[in-house]
């Protein structure tokens, strides 16, 4: 499938659900994709989908851009109500933000994906998510929205098991990669952050829930005006694991 170059188009939230399709497809992604502005045209759905799909590609040297203002500043009122409320909402945290679903692009039960070359922008909430996805390589490829966009992590992690993520350059305005419950044997190198939050493992154990991580590796990365480096976050009250984690070389200046 080929979206070509110098095109733009406007692309309501859409599906690619497999179990049933071929193995071996290749999107290729040269020109841009916009989302619509209005959130009622998204409803609350992820935007681009991409679920049980087996040995497929996404490559190419195009744009995705979520157009996420709109819903930047209702996440924002919506804070500042919570703040007049004295509610405890932890925004900072990343993890609220799951319920949102309002994810640019999001693969599910995927078992060996390649995402290449693309750039993913101005996401509305997560721009890049990985959930019950086993063999995943994201390399080359670049995030991009402002330091003060709220929820914005960069690629998400959970329950992903086998997972290399090389040659990225991320910035945004959570976590610019967050590693939740269910992930193992993830591999992660030369990877440039910033602004953002970091590079982090967790939330984990939220509500007293059970979380486990294993064997993470967060090589030659630069975090550049970040808020925090590299951490591992949980919450009070819940149970669960994490070993096997390396953190070498990690440069962090303005942090
Ligand atoms: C997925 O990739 C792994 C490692 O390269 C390979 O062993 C496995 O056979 C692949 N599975 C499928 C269904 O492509
Ligand atoms: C740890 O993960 C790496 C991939 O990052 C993998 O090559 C290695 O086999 C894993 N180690 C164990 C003990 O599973």
């Amino acid at each position: 499938m080929v979206v070509p170059a110098n095109h733009v188009f406007l692309v309501g939230p859409i599906s690619f659900v497999g179990e049933h399709c071929q193995e071996n497809i290749i999107l290729q992604l040269d020109g841009t994709v916009v989302a619509p502005t209005d959130p009622q045209v998204w409803g609350g759905e992820h935007w681009l989908h991409f679920d049980k799909l087996s040995r497929f590609t996404l490559q190419g040297s195009g744009t995705v851009d979520g157009r996420g203002s709109v819903w930047w500043r209702r996440s924002q009122s919506e804070d500042l109500n919570d703040d007049l409320l004295d509610v405890d909402n932890d925004a900072d945290d990343g993890m609220d933000s799951e319920d949102a679903d309002t994810q640019a692009m999001r693969f599910d039960h995927c078992l060996n994906v390649t995402f290449s070359g693309i750039k993913i922008q101005n996401s509305p909430n997560f721009h890049l998510t990985f959930d019950h996805c086993v063999g995943v390589l994201v390399r080359d490829m670049s995030i991009s929205s402002p330091g003060d966009s709220p929820n914005t992590d960069g690629i998400h992690l959970g329950n992903s098991q086998d997972v290399t993520i090389h040659d990225a350059t991320l910035a945004c305005g959570d976590d610019c990669i967050s590693i939740v419950s269910g992930c193992s044997n993830i591999n992660i190198h030369d990877v440039h952050c910033g602004p953002g939050h970091g590079i982090s493992i967790g939330s984990l154990g939220k509500d007293h829930s059970r979380a486990c991580v294993h064997n993470i590796t967060v090589r030659d990365v630069d975090l550049q005006g970040t808020m925090n480096g590299v951490r591992i976050k949980s919450w009070q009250g819940g149970s669960g694991s994490v070993y096997g984690v390396r953190f070498s070389n990690i440069r962090v200046s303005e942090v």
